[in-house]
């Protein structure tokens, strides 16, 4: 099981007493314990730390470099002026991500700088909990493409490509309940593959529902309540959301379709993370097909 890093920096201990008016009333052993239930969903063991000192959070960091895949810091006021502590990240290279139970882009001038969210693959700040699943979600998609990526270097075929591409989102993402990617042939779009409950629509012409507006439009489409868009073709009642990403390189070759049994489940992270595998997907085609 891969190991992620859940560090939380000085006073975060003192969470459910400490200023609840900002920062909830959940304690440090309830957030990590909402955090813990969904990391083990995505099939990761979180590792969880917190100290009111500088030079111990280094040291952990340094400690569980070599067994740990990922890093989601909550680095609290050192966020604001540790160069010591950037440059620990920095140091252990391992992808990590910055985040805050507040939105500090609304408090004090001086919480708005953030010495540490350059050596981040970004921050998430003002969502409470959910900045730690969101900054986890960030972790692995940093990690499926990366390991997507390297399969693609080694000698695959295209079918194997269409298929591992599938199976590492559907794997990492409890959230995307059905992932598939469809193939355009003439004026339509055919399922390659899918995993997920069984779909009616094998065949979609280009133009109809959002799988077909998505090509037809050349652009990714977020749907965040499928039954308030008149382009939804209905398939399953548990479908809530949607993305279509376009799988596009020197023509249009098809798309990945991803539905949750969430409302609003896809947010920018998810858009920007699909689009850099379709555009990992594309320049594969255009590659072997050249
Ligand atoms: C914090 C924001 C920081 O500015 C502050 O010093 C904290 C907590 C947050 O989670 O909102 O201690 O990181």
């Amino acid at each position: 099981m891969r190991k992620i890093l859940f560090i939380h920096g000085p006073n975060l201990n003192l969470l459910g007493e400490r200023e609840p008016e900002i920062y909830g009333r959940l304690t440090l052993p309830q957030i990590n314990e909402q955090i813990s239930a969904f990391a083990v969903k995505c099939g990761v063991e979180p590792i969880f730390f917190q100290s009111n000192h500088e030079g111990q959070m280094i040291d952990f960091l340094h400690e569980h470099r070599r067994a740990a895949t990922g890093v989601v810091i909550n680095p609290a006021a050192l966020t604001h002026y540790s160069y010591a502590l950037r440059d620990a990240i920095a140091a252990v290279n391992l992808p990590a991500v910055e985040v805050h139970l507040s939105d500090i882009h609304r408090r004090e001038a001086f919480r708005q700088i953030s010495v540490i969210r350059d050596v981040c693959l970004t921050q998430i700040s003002g969502l409470g909990v959910e900045s730690y699943c969101r900054g986890l979600e960030v972790v692995l998609g940093f990690l499926a493409r990366q390991e997507f990526q390297k399969l693609l270097n080694e000698e695959i075929n295209l079918d194997d490509a269409y298929r591992a591409c599938v199976k590492i989102l559907k794997r990492d993402f409890p959230k995307y309940n059905w992932v598939g990617i469809y193939l355009v042939e003439g004026n339509e779009l055919v399922v390659h593959n899918y995993i997920g409950a069984p779909t009616p629509h094998l065949r979609i012409p280009i133009g109809q529902g959002i799988c077909g507006a998505a090509v037809a439009e050349e652009q990714t489409i977020v749907v965040a309540e499928v039954n308030a868009d008149p382009r939804y073709l209905a398939c399953s009642l548990e479908t809530k959301s949607e993305i279509v990403v376009p799988i596009q390189g020197r023509r249009m070759y098809g798309e990945i379709d991803i539905d949750s049994h969430a409302p609003n489940a896809f947010h920018d992270h998810d858009q920007k993370m699909l689009e850099g595998m379709a555009k990992d997907l594309a320049t594969f085609i255009d590659k072997i097909t050249a």
